[in-house]
C-alpha cells in the first residue's frame, strides 16, 4: 500500500524535485515523517488529519510512514501538506492515483481542508518543466504565478474536495492563466514626477545617466537639497524590464513571499529603501534557513539607503561583495544558499554632521576632524564601487518660489532612458545577466569602452592627477560609455569621458581639495 506523489521544494531561488512516499502498513496508528523535515513540515501532520476528515473522508488507522526523498536534503515550509493529504488518500484506496503520474503537487492545508498560497510557485513552476512533467497542481491564490511559464498546464484547486473530485475523475480544475501584458503594466503608483523637482539641472543630469547604465549613484548635499526628492522620483524614469529580467526578479520576491498582492510577476523594477537601523541579516539575507534581503530583493531594481553615514558599518560592508559580484552566496551547515543581488545603489548623505559644509547658503560649523570622522563611516572601498558622486547644492528660496518654465516631466527623460537601453540590449544580446553598461566585465570594457586617443590622453591624465584605482578606472570607461550611448553615438568622445571624470570628485585623495569641491 505505497503511493508516490510527485513535489518540489525551493532551495535560493530555485527549486528541485521530491518525492513524496506514503506507506501504509499494520501497527500502532502513528504517522512518522522522514526525509529530514523541518518543523512546519512535520507540523503538517496535524492540519493533513484535520482536513483529511473534515473533507468527508477516513484517516486510516494505521501505521503511516512519508518519506521525503531525497532524503539527505533538509526540507522546509508548509508546501508539501497537500501531497502528503493525495498520498495517504491515494495509499488507503480512497481516491484514485491514476492521474499522479504527470502531476507535480504543491500547497498548504488549512483545518477545513482549504489550500493555502505557498512560497516559491514561480521556481516550482519552471522546475516542473524542468522535469518534463505535464501537470502542476498548485492552491489558487498562486495559478497565476505557476501560469507565468510556458509549456505547462497549471490547475488551481481551492479545497482538498475539489483535489480528490479532480483525482477520481468527477470535475475538472480550472486551468489557470497569466495576466495579459504583465512586464510594464504598472504604473509607478503615486504621482511623484521630476517635473516637482525645481532647477537641479546636474542633478537630473547624473540621475538620468544613472538610470540609463544602471550606475551606482551616491548624493552629498546639505539638508532639505533635495537628495530624498530627487531619489524617490527615480523609479519613474528607471527602464522597463525584459521579461529574463522580469523572471529573474520575480522568483526572488515568490521566494520571499513579497510579490505585490495579486500579482505574479513583478511589473515594474523594485525599489528598496530600508531604513538605516536594518541588520546584516535583513540586508543581505539571512537566518538558519536563509531568506533572500534587501540586497536580493532589489535585484534589477534600485536599493536606496539614505542618511548613508548612519547604517551600520558592518552592514555597509558587507555590500561590497554583492555590489562587484551581483550575487550573495550563504553558507550554512546543511548547505549553501545563492541569491542574485545585482542591484543599483542610490545613497544619500549630508557632507558633514552640521550638513553644510560648501553651502553656499550656511556656514559650515564643523572642525576638521569632525569631518574627517565623518566622512570616515564611509569606507574607501565602499566609495571605489559608486561610479557617480553627485553633489547635490541648496536650492536658493527665488529658484523654488519663481514660476519659470517648467520642469521636464518624468516620461521624457524616461523615454531617452529607454532608448539608451535598447541600445545596451542589443550589444549584450548573448550574455546572460548582462543588461546594461554598468554590469560589464573587464572584458567587456576592454570590447566596448575603446577610446581615440584625445580621450585616452584626458584618462591618462586624470589617473595620474585623482590618483584613480584600478576599479575606478574601468567604472569611469563604463560611465563614459552610458553617456555615449544617452547621446546615441557610437565612439566615445572626450566631452563624455570628462563628464564621467567629473563625477569621482571623491577620490580626490586628500581633505582640503575635497572640501573645495563640496
Ligand atoms: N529642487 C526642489 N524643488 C522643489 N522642492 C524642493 C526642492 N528641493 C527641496 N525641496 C523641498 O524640500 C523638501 C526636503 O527635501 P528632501 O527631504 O529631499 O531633502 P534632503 O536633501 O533629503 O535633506 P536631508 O539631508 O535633511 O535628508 C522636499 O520635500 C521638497 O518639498
Ligand atoms: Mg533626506
Amino acid at each position: 500500500m505505497l503511493a508516490r506523489v510527485r513535489s518540489a521544494a525551493v532551495l535560493g531561488v530555485d527549486a528541485y524535485p521530491v518525492d513524496v512516499e506514503v506507506d501504509l502498513s499494520s501497527g500502532l496508528p502513528t504517522l512518522a515523517t522522514v526525509g529530514l523535515p523541518q518543523s512546519a513540515v512535520k507540523e503538517g501532520r496535524e492540519r493533513v488529519h484535520a482536513a483529511i476528515v473534515n473533507a468527508g473522508f477516513e484517516f486510516p488507522l494505521k501505521r503511516i510512514t512519508v518519506n521525503l526523498a531525497p532524503a539527505d536534503r533538509p526540507k522546509v515550509g508548509s508546501g508539501f501538506d497537500l501531497a502528503i493529504a493525495i498520498g495517504i488518500l491515494v495509499a488507503s484506496g480512497q481516491v484514485s492515483g491514476a492521474a499522479l503520474d504527470d502531476l507535480l503537487v504543491l500547497g498548504e492545508i488549512g483545518l477545513e481542508g482549504d489550500l493555502r498560497p505557498i512560497r516559491g510557485a514561480l521556481p516550482v513552476a519552471l522546475c516542473a518543466r524542468a522535469l518534463g512533467v505535464g501537470r502542476l497542481l498548485l492552491p489558487a491564490a498562486n495559478g497565476a504565478e505557476g501560469a507565468l511559464v510556458e509549456g505547462l498546464e497549471v490547475k488551481a484547486a481551492a479545497t482538498l474536495a475539489d483535489v480528490c473530485r479532480f483525482l477520481a475523475g468527477q470535475a475538472d480544475l480550472p486551468v489557470a492563466r497569466a495576466q495579459p501584458s504583465l512586464v510594464d503594466s504598472e504604473a509607478v503608483e503615486d504621482a511623484t514626477d521630476f517635473a516637482d523637482v525645481r532647477s537641479q539641472a546636474a542633478a537630473k543630469r547624473a540621475l538620468e545617466i544613472a538610470a540609463a547604465g544602471g550606475h551606482n549613484v551616491l548624493m552629498i548635499g546639505p539638508p532639505g537639497a533635495g537628495k530624498t526628492m530627487l531619489a524617490r522620483r527615480l523609479p519613474t524614469i528607471l527602464p522597463s524590464m525584459s521579461l529574463e529580467e522580469a523572471l529573474e526578479a520575480s522568483k526572488i520576491h515568490s521566494v520571499a513571499g513579497t510579490l505585490p498582492a495579486g500579482r505574479a510577476l513583478l511589473g515594474a523594477r523594485p525599489f528598496r529603501a530600508p531604513h538605516h537601523t536594518v541588520s546584516d541579516a535583513g540586508m543581505i539575507g539571512g537566518g538558519s534557513w536563509p531568506r533572500p534581503g534587501e540586497v536580493s530583493l532589489s535585484h534589477a531594481g534600485v536599493l536606496f539607503l539614505d542618511e548613508l553615514p548612519e547604517f551600520r558599518r558592518n552592514v555597509l560592508e558587507a555590500l561590497r561583495q554583492p555590489l562587484e559580484d551581483g550575487v550573495v552566496t550563504l553558507s550554512r551547515a546543511a548547505m549553501t544558499f545563492s541569491f542574485p543581488a545585482r542591484f543599483m545603489l542610490v545613497a544619500a548623505m549630508n557632507p558633514c554632521l552640521c550638513g553644510h559644509l560648501g553651502d553656499a547658503l550656511r556656514e559650515c560649523r564643523c572642525d576638521r576632524a569632525a569631518i574627517e570622522r565623518y566622512r570616515a563611516r564611509i569606507s574607501g572601498p565602499l566609495l571605489d564601487r559608486i561610479d557617480i558622486h553627485l553633489q547635490v547644492p541648496a536650492v536658493g528660496p527665488g529658484e523654488l518660489s519663481g514660476a519659470g518654465a517648467p520642469a521636464e516631466p518624468s516620461a521624457v527623460i524616461r523615454a531617452r532612458v529607454e532608448a539608451a537601453r535598447r541600445i545596451q540590449r542589443d550589444r549584450f544580446p548573448a550574455q546572460p545577466g548582462i543588461y546594461s553598461n554598468a554590469h560589464m566585465t573587464a572584458r567587456d570594457v576592454r570590447r566596448y569602452c575603446r577610446t581615440a586617443e584625445p580621450a585616452e590622453a584626458l584618462l591618462r591624465q586624470a589617473i595620474a592627477k585623482l590618483g584613480f584605482s584600478a576599479r575606478a578606472y574601468s567604472r569611469v570607461l563604463k560611465l563614459a560609455r552610458t553617456i555615449a550611448d544617452l547621446a546615441g553615438v557610437a565612439e566615445i568622445d572626450p566631452a563624455h569621458v570628462s563628464e564621467a571624470i567629473q563625477y569621482r570628485s571623491l577620490d580626490r585623495p586628500r581633505l582640503p581639495a575635497v572640501a573645495r569641491a563640496w
